[in-house]
């Protein structure tokens, strides 16, 4: 039982996953693959994933913030590249969407005499890896709708939220720095064994928290709290951080991170903590505290603290486990590739004109992040050249994204190969 555990989550049901990641991985992983199983887990979601912190300074120092904001914050000239309505909650969704404004964004850097910013293929990672997990980030809540959760979940019983000074269990203390919604969630996971027990006493059922509730219900808190500071722009979540606290505070144990598995009652599949926002898998974590704490004792394992960032590198790190490319067929992928006008320059075969570059049989191996690369290192030649020839920049869906890559990499099959060149 606890063999089956600790095996890789991705090795026996994904195949596709795993062909997608190992093109991701290129050849670092391929070796570790077959043998090698948390390991692999670990290893992965650090070189996939790379570092969401990097990529929030980068989108400072590259500029992007002078045009863009991320959850509301910073240059209003291009849209919010994590706010509501577009949320590019996935890679392909976001390597299509920049792809497809690209023209607009180069049109307007040229007309505000803004250099256009260049981008190595890590910084490119980093930058994509911030906007997928910012995608996520909640916003600054309703503190008009947490006042009345606050009343009507029970929490008023037991905590007093009008007078600043000295009243009992008031949260301000709960508080101190906590000024993210990751930080609040830390406070109510850390406080919930004592909850458990002021409340099976007055006779209270557990309150339980969905939608927005959790991130409502702090957005009340701090506002009528005197530590009000304003959110840390910086990411705050490290997803290899998270994978050692997920292992090192017993996680591991109960929770299986396989796709799909519905064996175990226990089992943690990504798809299960596939919450919009983090501080929504901060209430999966509330609801299932009393069950978990049950749990707990009965395995003789002590219910986890969380200090510090240990609460948000958890949840970086669920994140990360559904940040990979899209799978795709290369049949389809070529079709693509006719079908946007790509082949017009490209040719047909990805084999290259005397116009552009070949795509396909340079031993490259392309990925989401490559892809969006290419777009800021080449993409703007691509564009005069479109519009010197009269076409229309060719546009992209989501879909295409997982096509198209999955052709690029496919080899040339070609019976002479010394006649292609
Ligand atoms: C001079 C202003 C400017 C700068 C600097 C800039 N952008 Fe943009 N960007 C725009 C505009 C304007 C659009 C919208 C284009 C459109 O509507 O077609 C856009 C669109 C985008 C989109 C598509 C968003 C969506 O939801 O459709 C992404 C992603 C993006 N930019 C990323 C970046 C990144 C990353 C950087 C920094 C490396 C950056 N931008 C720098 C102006 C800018
Ligand atoms: C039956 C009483 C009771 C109810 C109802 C209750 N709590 Fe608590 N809460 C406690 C107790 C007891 C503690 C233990 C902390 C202490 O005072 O030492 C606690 C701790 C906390 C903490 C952590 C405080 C710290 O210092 O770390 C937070 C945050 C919190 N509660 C939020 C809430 C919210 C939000 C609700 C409503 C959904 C709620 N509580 C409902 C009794 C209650
Ligand atoms: C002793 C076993 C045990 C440990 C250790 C444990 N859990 Fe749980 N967890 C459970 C049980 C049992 C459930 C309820 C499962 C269900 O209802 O499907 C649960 C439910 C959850 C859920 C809600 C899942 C859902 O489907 O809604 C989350 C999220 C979660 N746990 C996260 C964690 C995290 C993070 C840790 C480590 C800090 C952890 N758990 C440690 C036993 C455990
Ligand atoms: C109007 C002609 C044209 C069209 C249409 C076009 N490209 Fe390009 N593409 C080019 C040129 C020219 C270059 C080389 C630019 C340079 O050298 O900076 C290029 C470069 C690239 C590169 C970078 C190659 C490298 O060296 O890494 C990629 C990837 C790429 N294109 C993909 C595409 C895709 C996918 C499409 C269709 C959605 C497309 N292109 C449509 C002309 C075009």
């Amino acid at each position: 039982m606890r063999k089956s555990r600790e095996r890789s989550p991705w090795n026996r049901r994904y195949p596709t996953f795993w062909l997608t990641l190992a093109a991701l991985a290129v050849t670092v992983l391929t070796t570790v693959v077959v043998t090698q199983d948390r390991q692999t887990l670990l290893r992965w979601s650090v070189f996939l994933f790379t570092d969401p912190q990097q990529g929030s300074t980068l989108f400072r120092g590259k500029g992007c913030v002078r045009c863009h904001s991320v959850n509301g914050v910073g240059g209003k000239v291009g849209p919010d590249l994590a706010g509501a309505g577009g949320h590019p909650s996935d890679l392909a969704v976001l390597v299509a969407e920049m792809w497809n404004h690209a023209p607009n964004m180069w049109e307007r850097m040229r007309a505000d005499h803004i250099s256009y910013p260049t981008l190595t293929y890590e910084e490119t990672a980093y930058l994509v890896a911030y906007l997928y997990m910012a995608s996520h980030m909640d916003g600054p809540g309703n503190a008009q709708r947490g006042k009345w959760l606050f009343t009507s979940k029970g929490c008023i019983r037991c905590h007093a939220v009008t007078n600043k000074n000295g009243e009992q269990r008031s949260l301000w203390n709960a508080l101190g720095a906590a000024n993210t919604p990751m930080a609040w969630t830390k406070a109510m996971w850390e406080g919930a064994p004592a909850m458990e027990g002021a409340m099976r006493k007055a006779g209270l059922a557990w309150p339980m928290l969905d939608g927005s509730d959790l991130n409502d219900l702090f957005a009340f808190v701090r506002q009528s709290s005197d530590h009000y500071v304003t959110e840390a722009q910086q990411f705050p979540g490290r997803p290899e951080r998270g994978w050692r606290v997920f292992q090192a505070k017993s996680c591991i144990t109960c929770h299986e991170l396989e796709p799909g598995s519905a064996g175990s009652s226990a089992s943690l599949p990504p798809e299960k903590w596939l919450a919009p926002t983090f501080s929504q898998v901060g209430e999966l974590m509330w609801n299932h505290a009393p069950e978990m704490q049950r749990a707990m004792r009965n395995q003789g394992i002590a219910y986890p603290t969380l200090p510090d960032e240990e609460m948000t590198d958890l949840i970086a790190f669920v994140y990360s486990l559904r940040y990979f490319d899209p799978p795709g067929s290369p049949v389809v992928g070529s079709s693509v590739f006719n079908w946007r006008g790509c082949s017009l320059c490209h040719g047909e075969g990805a084999q290259g004109t005397s116009i552009a570059p070949a795509l396909r049989g340079r031993g490259a191996n392309y990925n989401s992040i490559s892809l969006a690369t290419a777009l800021w290192t080449h993409g703007q030649k691509m564009y005069y050249l479109t519009q010197k020839s009269g076409l229309d920049w060719p546009t992209l869906q989501k879909s295409d994204i997982g096509n198209l890559l999955a052709f690029l990499n496919s080899p040339i099959a070609q019976p002479h190969p010394q006649e292609q060149k």
